[in-house]
């Protein structure tokens, strides 16, 4: 069984209403016909219902931007699962470096992230990534390994389209600084072989691994060339329609 590229765009704190509106019937509409490949768009939590409507019926995947563990109750500026799984969402990006590094998210709290979106058959994207500093310091591999164990801890997998990672080096996250072809297959390979230690192999080798950071139609194309790279989370360049078109028609 192939890996079914994936192209994901992450609105982040953008769009009003009306914004989300028209963005989400442009890619509604970019996306007629496609059948080998899938696109998801995390539009901010004030917009899914409008764009759920957008969507539905189209193929085009609805993703939150983060998601909480627990089913309801006291938890002031979280949205639950169930309350995503009513609009017809059923994807939430987790553990966004920006969620790491502004807000202070830890590897725990990821888990834990992670473990409520599984549990509630919200497919996680669980984003993880090194630091520049981490890089230069030679530890890049390290702290993939140590973000990957943590944020996958006691995370079983039964249904591997139903686990999806992201590769995302903070230096290259909105920077316009992307890691080359090299570098990112080259994460992307040690990535693959630690889910190959951690899951039974043919559960690992089906599990989708995204890069992001300053993805954008000039380098879509190389990067999803590489053997372990299967699609993209975008950010800037999935705000306007044209580039995230582009993007979505990637070559390989
Ligand atoms: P970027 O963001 O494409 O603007 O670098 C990617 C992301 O943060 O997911």
């Amino acid at each position: 069984m192939q890996r079914i590229p994936l192209i994901a765009g992450n609105w982040k704190m953008h769009t009003s209403l009306a914004e989300a509106r028209n963005l989400a019937a442009a890619v509604v509409s970019v996306c007629k016909g496609l059948t080998d490949r899938e696109v998801m768009i995390a539009p901010p939590f004030t917009a899914l219902a409008t764009v759920a409507e957008v969507v539905r019926g189209s193929g085009v995947r609805l993703a939150a931007q983060n998601i909480c563990w627990e089913e309801q109750g006291a938890f002031t500026g979280e949205i639950a699962p169930g309350m995503l799984r009513e609009l017809g969402c059923d994807m939430a990006i987790i553990g966004h470096s920006e969620r790491r590094h502004i807000f202070g998210e830890s590897d725990a709290l990821v888990n834990q992230r992670m473990a409520g979106a599984m549990r509630f058959g919200i497919t996680p994207i669980f984003c993880f990534g090194e630091t520049l500093a981490e890089r230069e310091g030679g530890q890049t591999m390290a702290v993939l390994e140590r973000q990957i164990r943590a944020g996958l801890a006691d995370i079983a997998v039964v249904d591997p389209t139903r686990l999806v990672l992201a590769y995302e080096p903070v230096w290259a996250i909105g920077t316009g600084k992307t890691a080359s072809d090299h570098q990112a297959q080259e994460a992307h390979e040690f990535v693959r072989n630690l889910l190959l230690e951690m899951y039974e192999k043919s559960i690992a080798r089906q599990i989708r691994i995204l890069y992001g950071g300053s993805v954008n139609s000039g380098n879509v194309d190389a990067l999803l060339r590489q053997p372990d790279i299967d699609g993209a989370l975008v950010g800037g360049a999935a705000l306007k329609v044209d580039s995230f078109e582009r993007i979505i028609h990637f070559r390989q």
